[in-house]
């Protein structure tokens, strides 16, 4: 895994509205999605120059802001036409392509009504979180000491921020006991998710996936049950 920090590299990055130099695309200290989590984001990736289920993945940003009760000022096909632009910007073909929207600095505290919110979309290349051999051998996963909050407890629809905590959490569990990830429970005790990634299992012919009633209802789980 490369280690030029994320703040410190080549390239462009669109930051509301605009293609900015990559360590220009810069946030204040007191931006108030830093303190109180008010912050959702996308994850997608290009293959060959084409970006996966683009617009599913930036309909998903809007609905999740809307979840945190926030609007993206941009519509979602401009929200598209900037992950196309950041990919043919950095040159990149093959790629992870990351939308990020917050409130900013406007207001401080847990009220956040006058914020504006922002936009980045950010890319980079960025293989499989495992490497082939890794996939090849099974993963093995712990499973967490953390649940997946009731959606009475938690926006759990949403793309939020504030929700990674619980898988980095897990994350770091899982491997500091020599685990690949961790699998998530939910509030019920019933299996959920991994820490980035939904989960599938395959037993006498058949795909079981639990229902995403209380975790992210991924875009690559909708396409794994579309395809089986
Ligand atoms: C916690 C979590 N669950 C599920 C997913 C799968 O979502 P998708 O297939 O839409 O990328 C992700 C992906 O980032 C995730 O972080």
């Amino acid at each position: 895994m490369s280690l030029v920090p994320f703040d410190d590299r080549d390239g462009k990055i669109w930051f509301n509205g605009k293609l900015v130099d990559w360590r220009d695309a810069k946030i204040h200290v007191l931006t108030h999605a830093l303190h109180y989590a008010s912050c959702v984001f996308e994850g997608q990736r290009a293959y060959g120059g084409e970006i996966f289920k683009l617009t599913e993945h930036s309909q998903r940003l809007h609905e999740s802001a809307r979840i945190l009760d926030f609007e993206i000022p941009y519509s979602v096909a401009e929200i598209d036409q900037a992950a196309r632009d950041v990919l043919a910007a950095n040159n990149l073909v093959d790629a992870y392509v990351r939308p990020v929207a917050w409130r900013g600095p406007e207001q401080m505290g847990v009220a956040a009504q006058k914020t504006k919110v922002h936009v980045a979309v950010a890319a980079w290349e960025w293989p499989s979180y495992f490497t082939p051999e890794a996939r090849m051998k099974g993963l093995r996963l712990n499973i967490s000491k953390w649940k997946r909050p009731s959606p009475e407890c938690a926006p759990t629809k949403s793309k939020a921020a504030g929700l990674y905590m619980i898988c980095t959490l897990s994350k770091h569990a899982a491997e500091a006991a020599g685990y690949d990830d961790s699998l998530m429970l939910d509030y019920r005790g019933q299996v959920a998710e991994a820490t980035g990634a939904n989960i599938f299992f395959y037993k006498d012919g058949k795909l079981h996936t639990p229902k995403p009633d209380c975790f992210l209802d991924g875009i690559t789980r909708r396409t794994a049950m579309e395809l089986a």
